[in-house]
Order: structure tokens, then C-alpha cells, then sequence
């Protein structure tokens, strides 16, 4: 029987035969995958280990903060600051950067993450997860910056999540295709279980929170309309509709069966490009579903060529199968821009 790859295993191999990651980058995404580790037992213990539940404080975003959300991001930072592996991280549930303390020595590379994806699912124990993604710091001497986060996703050397779901599974890039981890709770290690993902082209899966339709620019609302039209209908075929409200499961679906996912902007904020981060949700997710063959757009422009200009900055985010999304993408062209 052919012996099971470890993460560990998998990253050193990276390093050493395929020298895709340097030792420091395989060291950061041990120590990520540990964290999520943890961060799993605390959700498996759920009412048990008294994590459920809201704190009184709220974020950046203005959203009630759920005790996972505090000890999740707590874990990372915890996790990742001694290593020597990074230099600052960035947090949806901290308002500005972290930099490494004094007393550790610094590395290279930025760390982004969304500890805890998907809240509302927390208490009623529906999948939750945590996105990462990593850059690396600009060359421009000591010292780090808020301003040295602010670069677009194609700038990513390496993005992933892990999912709290049945089984626990991280899924990776490291800008060679897609690689999916399960937890193996018996060894205590992630063990691969697929490897060079691929999301079909084609799909006939739509994930959007309709409630919000009234609130939807023109093309998202042609778009679901010709969906909802079925095989009648301009596309010739019926859909069928999925809505987790957790971004981290209904990106693991799409990957491993298609689909595309809708975060779109809408009226609700018009200031506001949307509801999900560039950051820490849009460009990592946008990222895997690129190297898995897939498209991630705004509508107008690829995810990973948007510039930010702001560490929580908003994103529409449109992601999936190919074909889906270039055909969203085409209703959008001539229409004018919120
Ligand atoms: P978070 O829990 O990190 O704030 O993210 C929740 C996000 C995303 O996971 C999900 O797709 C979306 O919010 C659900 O939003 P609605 O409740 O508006 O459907
Ligand atoms: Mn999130
Ligand atoms: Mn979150």
C-alpha cells in the first residue's frame, strides 16, 4: 500500500525537489496548519469546551465578535509571532496590523487571515472555517507598514483555508495547482487527500443569498433570472441553488463539484463595493479557484488585479467554474458601474 503524505511531507518535498517554497514559507504554513489544528479541537468541543456564543465587543466591521472569532485569532497570532517567519499579520478582527514583537526576530512575509469564517454558522454548528493569505514584504528596508500589505492578489505567494465541517480539511496553493489536506485525528496530522484539484468549467449550481435580491445591481439580477428560468429559459437548462453563508464551505463545494458563488455589490451599502474583504476572503479564495482552473471576478475586473487601498477594503466577489463566471462576467460589459 502506498504510504499516506503528510503535510509535512508534501511541503518538504516543495522545497527540496520541486523548489517551488523556501524553507521559511514551508515553516510559516506548518505553523498555519498547527493553528487550524487547534482551531478545529476548539470547534469540535463546541458547548463543551463553552466556546459558543457573542462577545460584547464588536470589530472593525462594525459586527458582533463570537467568542470563536477572539480565540481563533488569538491562536494565529499566538502560533505565528515567535517563528521568525514573518514580519506583521493582518486580522478581520483587528483594526490595524500586528507586528512581531521586539523580542522575536522577524522574517519576510505578511500573514492575512479571516480566523473565523463564516459566524453565523458558529452556534448552530453548520461548517465554519479560516482563510489565510500570505505576501511578502517589500524590499524596502526595517521596519513594516501598513502600506506593505497593499498589494493586489496576484501578489500572493501562497493562500489557503482550512474548513471546520464533518471531516476538517485544508486546502493549499502555493501557485502550482490545488492541493486538499484531511485531518487525521488519530496521528494528529494532515494527511493529503487530493491532489491537483480541478473545478469543471461548465456548472449548473448558482450559490447567492437571494433575500438580498431587490437590493441587486442589473446584471446579478439577469443573471439569477436566467437561472431561475431553467431549461425554458435563455440557458437551456435547470439550476439548482446552494447558500451555506459560510464563504470557506461554499468554496470547498464549488471545488470539489463546480458551481459558481455570488458575494455581489448591492443597495444596501452603495458606498460599499460588497460585503466580503479583498484581503483576507476574496483574493485567497480567488486565487485556489484560479489554480484550480477557475475565474474569480468582481464583475469588471479580475480579483487579483485590484490594487487595495485599504487593509479591510470591500470586494463584489463573483467565483466558480469558468464558463459561469465569464458568462456573468459578459452581462456586466456596457452596463454602467454602481
Ligand atoms: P465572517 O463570518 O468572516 O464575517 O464572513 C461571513 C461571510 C461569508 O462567509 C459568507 O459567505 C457571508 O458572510 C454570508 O453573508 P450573509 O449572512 O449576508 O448571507
Ligand atoms: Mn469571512
Ligand atoms: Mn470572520
Amino acid at each position: 500500500m502506498a504510504s499516506k503524505i503528510s503535510l509535512t511531507r508534501y511541503l518538504v518535498e516543495h522545497q527540496r525537489v520541486h523548489a517551488v517554497i523556501p524553507s521559511d514559507l514551508r515553516l510559516l504554513l506548518e505553523v498555519v496548519a498547527r493553528a487550524c489544528k487547534s482551531i478545529s479541537h476548539a470547534v469540535n468541543k463546541g458547548e463543551l469546551g463553552g466556546v459558543l456564543g457573542a462577545t460584547e465587543t464588536e470589530n472593525i466591521q462594525g459586527e458582533v465578535q463570537k467568542k470563536l472569532d477572539i480565540i481563533a485569532n488569538e491562536v494565529l497570532i499566538e502560533a505565528n509571532e515567535w517563528g521568525g517567519h514573518l514580519a506583521a499579520m493582518a486580522s478581520e478582527e483587528m483594526e490595524g496590523i500586528y507586528v512581531v514583537p521586539h523580542r522575536y526576530p522577524k522574517g519576510e512575509y505578511l500573514l492575512m487571515f479571516d480566523p473565523l469564517d463564516g459566524s453565523s454558522n458558529v452556534d448552530v454548528n453548520v461548517s465554519i472555517g479560516t482563510i489565510f493569505s500570505v505576501l511578502r514584504k517589500p524590499d524596502n528596508g526595517a521596519g513594516v507598514s501598513e502600506a506593505d500589505f497593499m498589494q493586489p492578489g496576484c501578489k500572493q505567494v501562497a493562500a489557503g483555508y482550512c474548513v471546520y465541517g464533518p471531516q476538517t480539511t485544508l486546502v493549499l496553493t502555493v501557485g502550482d495547482g490545488v492541493a486538499m489536506f484531511t485531518l487525521d485525528r488519530e496521528q494528529g496530522s494532515f494527511v493529503l487527500t487530493e491532489e491537483d484539484v480541478k473545478i469543471p468549467p461548465d456548472t449548473k449550481e448558482f450559490a447567492i443569498n437571494m433575500s438580498n435580491m431587490r437590493h441587486w445591481d442589473t446584471p446579478i439580477k439577469t443573471y439569477v433570472d436566467e437561472c431561475l428560468a431553467g431549461v425554458e429559459g435563455p440557458r437551456g437548462k435547470d439550476f439548482n441553488m446552494r447558500w451555506i453563508a459560510s464563504m470557506v464551505a461554499d468554496v470547498h463545494r464549488i471545488l470539489t463539484r463546480g458551481g459558481v458563488f455570488l458575494y455581489p455589490w448591492d443597495k444596501r451599502e452603495p458606498g460599499k463595493p460588497g460585503k466580503l474583504r479583498l484581503m483576507y476572503e476574496a483574493n485567497p479564495m480567488g486565487w485556489l479557484v484560479e489554480q484550480a482552473g477557475g475565474a474569480a471576478s468582481t464583475g469588471r475586473e479580475r480579483i487579483l488585479d485590484v490594487v487595495p487601498t485599504q487593509l479591510h477594503q470591500r470586494v463584489s466577489v463573483i467565483l466558480g467554474s469558468k464558463n459561469e463566471v465569464e458568462h456573468i462576467v459578459a452581462l456586466h460589459a456596457g452596463t454602467p458601474a454602481p
